[in-house]
């Protein structure tokens, strides 16, 4: 598999500018990196944020926006032993973390970098369209319940048979929702979500404990009941609704303090960004970033090397609905307008 000198790149001239497609030079891998071939790229609400607004910050420009990718191993740093050139893997294909030489490792081009920490392989019968949508739903999820100073580590958990302990994973029906819950499960956690009625099936289907649609009226009632009822432990929840979710901060906080049973605050993870952090609730709601680059690279090798490639390979992960919208780089900038309508599917372009 050789390595071009140069490919395709959707490079974002300017804050606000529109995407063109260019011709830039391939880099080579750092010690610790890997260079992708990349056949599939799944757009995120914040990609087209980002290209709109620069928020999150963007370094410099011109850029290269996008954060999920699939495809082929082109190249692997001196360091790198976990991949092989040719193989297919799924990554976490993001500037975010980068300060120098940020357009090597954006998502929207031909070849991109990325550390080797944030890449899962994906067995054959995955295609890369279907992978390309999960690397940023591992990477929050594993980094949620790392801010909820949950231990990453897999286990059978002798809880989950006895139902005791308990997590609310509230928008269970977005993509970081489902990673969620599925890390949830795989930690050890009874869990309790809300989703819209046409996912509730889907849930069940991956172990989730009880669903709650989360435009019914009764909905925070109905949660502290059915906790109550199974005498589990709910003391931490989970956030993953989509950004303008209105009012769900307040019920996932009114469900937790409804359930707490100690004197410390109970703890919300929240995904989408937070504009208010209420006080005197007995729950500490905390967005989900890690800033520390250790716990940060942790929560990145327990999402790609302990959790979404070996599930992946024993099928024990379920992936997320995906729908291609277009093929090639030039497809991007239209389909960064389709993102804002997504429901339980995640936008791919292929390449
Ligand atoms: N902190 C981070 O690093 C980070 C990274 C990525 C994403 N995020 C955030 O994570 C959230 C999920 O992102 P995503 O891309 O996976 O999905 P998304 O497309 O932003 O979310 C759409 C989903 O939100 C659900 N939803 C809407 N209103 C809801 C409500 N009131 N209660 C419960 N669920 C509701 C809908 O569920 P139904 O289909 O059931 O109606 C829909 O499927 C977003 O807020 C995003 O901004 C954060």
């Amino acid at each position: 598999m050789s390595v071009p000198t140069q490919h395709k790149a959707a490079i974002l001239p300017e804050k606000g500018g529109n995407l063109q497609v260019q011709l830039r030079p391939t880099p080579t891998p750092g010690a610790n990196e890997v260079l992708i071939g990349v056949k599939s790229i799944s757009l995120n609400l914040v990609d087209g944020y980002q290209r709109s607004v620069g928020m999150p910050p963007v370094s410099s420009y011109p850029a290269v926006l996008g954060s999920d990718i699939a495809g082929t191993v082109l190249a692997v740093g001196a360091n790198v032993n976990t991949f092989k050139v040719g193989a297919r893997v799924a990554a976490f294909a993001s500037s975010f973390y980068i300060t120098e030489n940020g357009t090597n490792y954006g998502a929207f081009q031909e070849c991109v970098l990325v550390p080797a920490v944030a890449v899962a392989p994906i067995p054959d019968a995955v295609s890369f369209t279907t992978a390309s949508a999960l690397p940023m739903i591992a990477f929050v999820a594993a980094t949620g319940f790392a801010v909820l100073d949950v231990e990453l580590a897999l286990s059978a958990a002798g809880d989950v048979k006895s139902g005791k302990k308990g997590v609310l994973v509230w928008g269970a029906g977005s993509g970081v929702g489902f990673g969620a819950v599925q890390l949830a499960k795989a930690l050890g956690f009874a869990v309790y979500a809300t989703a819209g009625p046409k996912h509730h099936a889907g849930l069940a289907a991956v172990g989730v404990d009880r669903t709650f649609d989360y435009g019914s009226d009764t909905v925070v009632d109905d949660i502290v009941a059915a906790a109550q009822q199974d005498g589990a432990v709910v003391e931490l929840g989970f956030l993953a609704a989509g950004s303008y979710a209105a009012g769900s901060l307040d019920k996932c906080i009114a469900i937790l303090a409804a359930l707490k049973q100690r004197d410390q605050p109970s703890r919300l993870a929240v995904a989408p960004p937070m504009f208010e952090y209420p006080q005197g609730t007995g729950v500490d709601a905390t967005f989900i970033m890690v800033h520390d680059t250790d716990k940060r690279n942790n929560a990145f090798r327990f999402a790609f090397h302990e959790w979404l490639g070996p599930s992946l390979a024993a099928e024990t992960f379920k992936p997320f609905k995906t729908r291609v919208v277009g093929n090639g780089l030039d497809a991007i900038q239209t389909a960064l307008e389709e993102v804002t309508a997504a429901s339980g599917e995640k936008i791919v372009v292929d390449l």
